[in-house]
């Protein structure tokens, strides 16, 4: 599915308003939002090295080009978890995404219903659970932290249960939270804590400001709305240790659920084996866009390692380090069955909006389309190891092999 804007794009038309590329929304985004905010999404945690190395291994891998096939069709829908999709990528859970831009869980809630993509809606969004999913019109995937209060819990899962959401996403890759300097250097807190470096940065970034001010009338301030609306009270609290949730919590969480259950944050294969034989329908491999475990491998390493682990039959859906349509198709030809934009989804929105989120889709889209015709797929479910360039072609396809 290739929507209007983007044949503009091909055709050259209208460019000189429209993002051409993530890289260039960060830089934007950089410019328009309060530093606070723009460091609170781009950055990660340690050395913040592993945030970068996941997209240079994505870069570092080579497709094999094939000839004379019939791609002047193609078409870049897919199917996961028993859902037909227009991508084979959606967006990532994220929190507090209304920082970034007031009302973005909105605009990529209507993005999804528009393109058929599944959204993933964080424990802590900043619209609540039952909104954005009515606004995606059903294309909305919810996202649980084993969070301290088991109450709140069992409310949220109740919440996602009748609200519609036939998937749940269990992220178990923040045990304990990390430590992100720049966050710390910024006095990044929640709820914010207002001193002469936050007035001076909000200040300096009026288009952000007033926006954010014009929306509280209507709608408050960004919040974590789950929390919010949670009818025991639970208080958001950043930086809170999950650290007691162990292997039964999952066992509980599949007993209880009986609609799809994914687990993301998963990079060890010998836990991806464990998470497969007790039940879930898919595994999440991410690190976290590097935010959790800077010395953790590369995401791209860890998918080829866990499809290795698990066969070629259970799902896998991958994020980490995507910024362009390329690294969609190579996330998919090395072992993956559906990708989810983080970061790059976000620079769209800091960098212009919903027009910003549009253009970043648009690219992203009309990229993976290209790529795919240029190694010779009319369609996504066509992608396989085949089309890697030896060397990892050798890599992956051994492993699959002895699996
Ligand atoms: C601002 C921000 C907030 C995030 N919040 C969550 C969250 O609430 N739950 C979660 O499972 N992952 C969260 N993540 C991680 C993303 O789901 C995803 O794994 C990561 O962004 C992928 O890496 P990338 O941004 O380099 O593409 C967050 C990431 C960012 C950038």
């Amino acid at each position: 599915m290739i929507c209007c804007k983007t044949s503009a794009l091909q055709k050259g038309e209208n460019v000189s308003k429209s993002l051409l590329s993530v890289q260039e929304a960060r830089i934007r985004a950089k410019k328009r939002i309060p530093q606070m905010m723009f460091d609170f999404v781009d950055g990660a945690s340690g050395d913040e090295s592993l945030c970068g190395l996941n997209s240079r291994a994505l870069d570092e891998i080579r497709l094999m080009p094939r000839v004379l096939v019939d791609v002047a069709e193609r078409n870049l829908s897919c199917r996961i978890l028993g859902q037909e999709t227009g991508l084979p990528f959606g967006i990532a859970p994220m929190g507090m995404c209304s920082l970034s831009w007031p009302g973005a869980d909105r605009y990529m809630a209507r993005e999804a219903a528009a393109r058929r993509f599944p959204l993933c809606v964080s424990t802590a969004s900043s619209a609540t659970l039952e909104q954005i999913i009515e606004d995606a019109e059903g294309h909305a995937w919810f996202q649980l932290y084993a969070d301290q209060s088991g109450d709140f819990v069992d409310e949220l899962i109740e919440r996602a249960k009748v609200s519609g959401y036939e998937v749940l996403i269990l992220t178990v890759d923040v045990p304990i939270p990390s430590v992100r300097t720049r966050d710390l250097r910024n006095g990044f807190t929640f709820p914010m804590q207002w001193g002469p470096r936050q007035i001076w940065d909000f200040a300096t970034h009026p288009l952000w400001s007033l926006a954010t001010v014009a929306n509280s009338f209507a709608a408050g301030m960004p919040r974590p709305m789950n929390y919010v609306t949670s009818s025991f009270g639970t208080k958001f609290v950043r930086n809170a240790s999950r650290g007691r949730a162990n292997w039964s919590f999952l066992e509980m969480l599949r007993d209880r659920w009986l609609g799809k259950l994914v687990v993301k944050g998963v990079q060890c294969p010998q836990d991806a084996l464990q998470i497969k034989a007790m039940g879930a329908d898919a595994i999440y491999v991410s690190n976290h866009g590097g935010r959790q475990l800077n010395a953790a491998p590369t995401t791209i390493e860890s998918l080829v390692a866990i499809r290795k682990a698990v066969g070629s039959t259970m799902p896998l859906i991958f994020d980490g380090g995507i910024r362009s349509g390329e690294h969609v198709i190579k996330a998919l030809a090395s072992g993956a069955n559906f990708a989810m934009l983080g970061r790059g989804a976000m620079y769209g929105i800091g960098a212009a909006g919903a027009s910003g989120l549009s253009d970043i889709l648009d690219v992203i889209s009309s990229e993976a389309s290209s790529v795919m015709g240029l190694i010779g797929h009319k369609s996504v479910t066509e992608i396989s190891a085949a089309n890697l360039a030896a060397t990892h072609h050798n890599n992956l396809s051994k492993g699959l092999d002895d699996a």
